[in-house]
């Protein structure tokens, strides 16, 4: 039974109050494809049922779960390859001359969906920065999925995520297989440290961040979202550091204090 007007508002308040994230109006067949599992597992034999149980208990655990599978979680390794080769080429080198009395360079993906992100600057630290093992690196990702969380710190990847964006090499080097599926090797794993964390939340005890990736997420929320986490995000990055952004997304005409520089085929911000 197609959802109706009433429950997929309930939806769409539920999800924007705990997230920030905007489903359009019309977005109701996507609601009702990304939760039929769900009502379906909960006993319910449509979304409708499932926003009725809702409504009748409102802590109830299951919002966590619709929450998180109304998220797009897309993601690739090396996704639009630019930004790391901006980060390998530019942004790097330049900190690493910056930070030589300090030797600590701390990094955060700030919305890392399964991991390919971060785990793609740890390959390209691995690979092309081996002065930085005798230094103090943080590399930091969060998300606002818990499931996504699990699944990125498991170091998991089948065929098909493999094929998207990997170097061969890369693959050679850092993956094992494990039955059907691709298992990163234990050395770039240790280098993550994930953790769930809402960007429409205060963020808690952070370290100064060098380098910010919040790539692919603005996108989903309305401006008031975007400025309210832009300005959150610049209380911790350091005055000389860089903010990646999606494709898509932009600082201009949402927040003042970022100007962007252009890196190549990339466009990075860093504070005026
Ligand atoms: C499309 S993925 C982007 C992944 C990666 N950054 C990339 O560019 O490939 C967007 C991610 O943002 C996360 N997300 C959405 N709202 C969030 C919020 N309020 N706080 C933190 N993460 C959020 C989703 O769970 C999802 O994993």
């Amino acid at each position: 039974m197609p959802i109706n007007g009433s429950d997929f508002d309930y939806i769409r308040k539920l999800v924007r109050d705990r997230t920030g994230v905007v489903i359009a109006e019309d977005k109701a067949y996507l609601v009702e494809s990304r939760l039929a599992f769900l009502a379906k597992e909960a006993g319910n034999h449509s979304v409708g049922g499932l926003v009725t149980q809702l409504r009748q208990e409102r802590f109830n655990p299951l919002c966590q779960s619709i929450v998180e599978a109304m998220m797009t979680n897309e993601t690739f390794f090396f996704r639009d390859e630019h930004p790391f080769n901006a980060l390998k080429t530019f942004v790097l080198p330049e900190l690493l001359k910056q930070r030589q009395l300090e030797r600590t360079i701390n990094i955060w993906c700030a919305a890392c969906s399964s991991g390919q992100e971060p785990y793609s600057i740890a390959m390209l630290l691995r690979e092309h920065f081996p002065q930085l093992a005798s230094w103090t690196v943080h590399l930091m990702a969060s998300d606002i999925s818990t499931s996504m969380i699990e699944r990125a710190s498991s170091g998991r990847y089948t065929q098909h995520e493999i094929s998207r964006g990997l170097p061969l090499a890369f693959l050679q080097k850092y993956f094992q297989r494990c039955d059907r599926e691709w298992l990163l090797k234990p050395e770039i794993r240790a280098m993550v440290e994930f953790r769930q964390l809402n960007l429409t939340a205060a963020f808690g005890p952070m370290l100064q961040m060098d380098i910010i990736f919040l790539r692919n997420v603005l996108i989903y929320f309305d401006i008031e979202t975007k400025k309210a986490i832009l300005a959150r995000l610049r209380r911790v990055l350091r005055p000389d550091g860089y903010l990646f952004l999606g494709g898509g997304e932009t600082t201009v005409n949402l927040d003042d204090a970022f100007e962007p520089v252009q890196f190549d085929k990339t466009v990075c911000y860093r504070l005026r």
